[in-house]
C-alpha cells in the first residue's frame, strides 16, 4: 500500500479497495502514515466521497483498531443510544435510566461537549461525587448489577477514530455524511450492543441544518450497523429549537429529574417516549409502540424511573441524595430575565445561537481544555409558535459573571424571529424508523 497512490486516486475520483483501506488505518493507527498524508487523503474524501462499499470498510477497520467489547456475559439484551448531539439535549440522562428500569441492560458510552452542543458526561458531572472513569470490568459489572454504566469514550475503543477525528477536527473534513457515519458507527460497532438507537437530529442547532442531509445520515449509518450484525432503529427529530426549556449542565440535569419524576416538558418527554419504544420493541420487551409507551409511562407513573436513575448515580460514586435536592447541584449567583422587545408570535429561533449564548456564559467549551461552568446557562419561557407581549419574560439567564452574562444576553436577543399573526408548533419527531 502506498499512501501517494491512494491519495492520487482518491483525488481523480477512483476507488480504495477493502485490503488498501484496513492496511491505511492500521499504519496511521500506528503511526506509519504521517498526518499530512492523512489529512490529504480526507479533503480528497470531502470532494470525491466514499463509496458505500469503502464507507463499511473504513467504519470496519475503525472499530476493529481497538478493543471490541463482548457484552454476551452481561446477562440480558444490550442497547445503546446515540445522539447527533444538539442544543438543551438531556434525552440520554431520562432516557438510559428509563429503560433500564424496563429491564434492558444499557451501555453507555458518551462524549463531552464542544461548540455549542453539551455533553452527556459534563451533565452528569454536576452531580456531586458522579464519575465516569470507569474501568471496562467496572463498567460491565455495573451493566450486569444495575442494568446501566455510563462511561467516557475509552482510549481503547476505536482508537483510530479518535486520531482521525481530531484530524478531521483541524483540517476542516468533519462535516462529510460517510466520514461522519463511519465515525459514529465505528464507536457504536465496537462499544458492544445488540441494540444501538440513534437520534440524528435536524435543523438549526444540529450538525445537519438540512432534513435530506440529516435522512442520509441516519440510513446511512443504520445500514453500517446492520452490515455489523447490529440491531439499529433511528428517528430523526427536530433542533431547530431546543429541547426542553432549560440549556445548560446542572439546569439540565434538574430538568431531566422533572422528567423522571413525570413533571418535565412535553418535548423531552415525547422523544424518551419514542426512543424508549424504539428500543423496547427492538429488543423484544415490548411487542409494539402502543405496549412500549404503556410501559415506559408506567415506569415514571410507579417511581421505578426515578429510583433506577437514583442507583446508577449512586453505583458511579455520584450523591443519591442530590436527585431529591436538586438545590445541591451547582447554582448560579445571578438569575436575569431577557425580555421580549415586541409582540407577536415567535416564528422561529436560532438554535446554534441558544447554544452559542450558553457557552458566553461558560458553560460549555471554547477548546478541549476549556473548564466548564457547570451552574451556568439558559431556562426558556417561551418557544416557538408562542405568544409574545411587549416586556415579557422570554428566558433567564443564569450567569456567575456579569460581564459573560451582558455578552450572552446580546447573543440571546438575536435568537427570536417573530410573526404577526399565529404560528404552527413544529412537529418534534420528524422520522421514525419502525413505521
Ligand atoms: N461525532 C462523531 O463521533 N464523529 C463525527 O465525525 C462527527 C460527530
Amino acid at each position: 500500500m502506498n499512501m501517494y497512490d491512494l491519495i492520487l486516486r482518491k483525488r481523480e475520483g477512483g476507488t480504495i479497495d477493502t485490503k488498501e483501506m484496513y492496511d491505511m488505518i492500521v499504519d496511521y493507527t500506528n503511526g506509519r502514515i504521517p498526518d499530512y498524508q492523512m489529512s490529504a487523503f480526507l479533503m480528497a474524501v470531502y470532494f470525491k466521497g466514499l463509496s458505500d462499499p469503502e464507507t463499511l470498510d473504513m467504519t470496519t477497520a475503525m472499530a476493529y483498531s481497538g478493543e471490541v467489547l463482548d457484552l454476551s456475559d452481561v446477562g440480558g439484551v444490550t442497547a445503546d443510544k446515540h445522539s447527533t448531539g444538539g442544543v438543551g439535549d438531556k434525552t440520554s440522562l431520562v432516557l438510559a435510566p428509563l429503560v433500564a428500569s424496563c429491564g434492558i441492560k444499557v451501555a453507555k458510552m458518551s462524549g463531552r461537549g464542544l461548540g455549542h452542543t453539551g455533553g452527556t458526561i459534563d451533565k452528569l458531572e454536576s452531580i456531586p461525587g458522579f464519575h465516569t472513569e470507569l474501568s471496562m470490568d467496572e463498567f460491565k459489572d455495573n451493566v450486569r448489577n444495575h442494568g446501566i454504566a455510563l462511561m467516557g469514550q475509552s482510549a481503547k475503543i476505536a482508537p483510530a477514530d479518535k486520531l482521525l477525528y481530531a484530524l478531521r477536527d483541524v483540517t476542516a473534513t468533519v462535516d462529510n455524511i460517510s466520514l461522519i457515519a463511519a465515525s459514529i458507527m465505528s464507536k457504536k460497532i465496537a462499544a458492544g450492543t445488540d441494540l444501538i438507537v440513534l437520534d440524528v437530529k435536524t435543523g438549526s442547532g444540529a450538525f445537519m441544518k438540512k432534513y435530506e442531509d440529516s435522512m442520509e445520515l441516519a440510513t446511512k449509518m443504520a445500514w453500517l450497523g446492520k452490515r455489523a450484525g447490529k440491531k439499529v432503529e433511528y428517528v430523526i427529530s427536530d433542533m431547530d429549537q431546543p429541547l426542553g426549556n432549560m440549556v445548560g449542565n446542572a439546569l439540565e440535569v434538574k430538568e431531566a429529574i422533572d422528567t423522571l419524576n413525570g413533571k418535565g416538558p412535553d418535548d423531552l418527554k415525547q422523544l424518551c417516549i419514542t426512543l424508549g419504544g424504539l428500543m423496547l420493541t427492538g429488543t423484544g420487551f415490548a411487542k409494539d409502540m402502543d405496549e412500549a409507551a404503556d410501559m415506559l409511562n408506567d415506569a415514571i407513573d410507579s417511581g421505578r424511573a426515578i429510583g433506577k436513575f437514583k442507583e446508577f448515580i449512586k453505583a458511579q460514586g455520584g450523591l443519591p441524595e442530590a436527585i431529591d435536592n436538586p438545590e445541591m447541584l451547582p447554582e448560579s449567583t445571578l438569575i436575569e430575565p431577557l425580555y421580549a422587545t415586541q409582540s407577536g408570535y415567535i416564528k422561529h429561533m436560532d438554535c446554534e445561537k441558544v447554544g452559542l449564548a450558553c457557552l458566553a456564559l461558560g458553560g460549555g467549551r471554547f477548546t478541549k481544555e476549556s473548564v466548564i461552568d457547570l451552574s451556568v446557562g439558559i431556562e426558556l419561557k417561551k418557544k416557538v409558535s408562542d405568544e409574545v407581549k411587549e416586556g415579557d419574560v422570554l428566558a433567564y439567564l443564569y450567569a456567575n459573571d456579569k460581564e459573560k452574562l451582558e455578552d450572552a444576553r446580546e447573543k440571546l436577543m438575536e435568537v427570536y424571529e417573530y410573526s404577526a399573526t399565529p404560528v404552527e408548533k413544529p412537529e418534534l419527531i420528524k422520522f421514525i424508523s419502525r413505521d
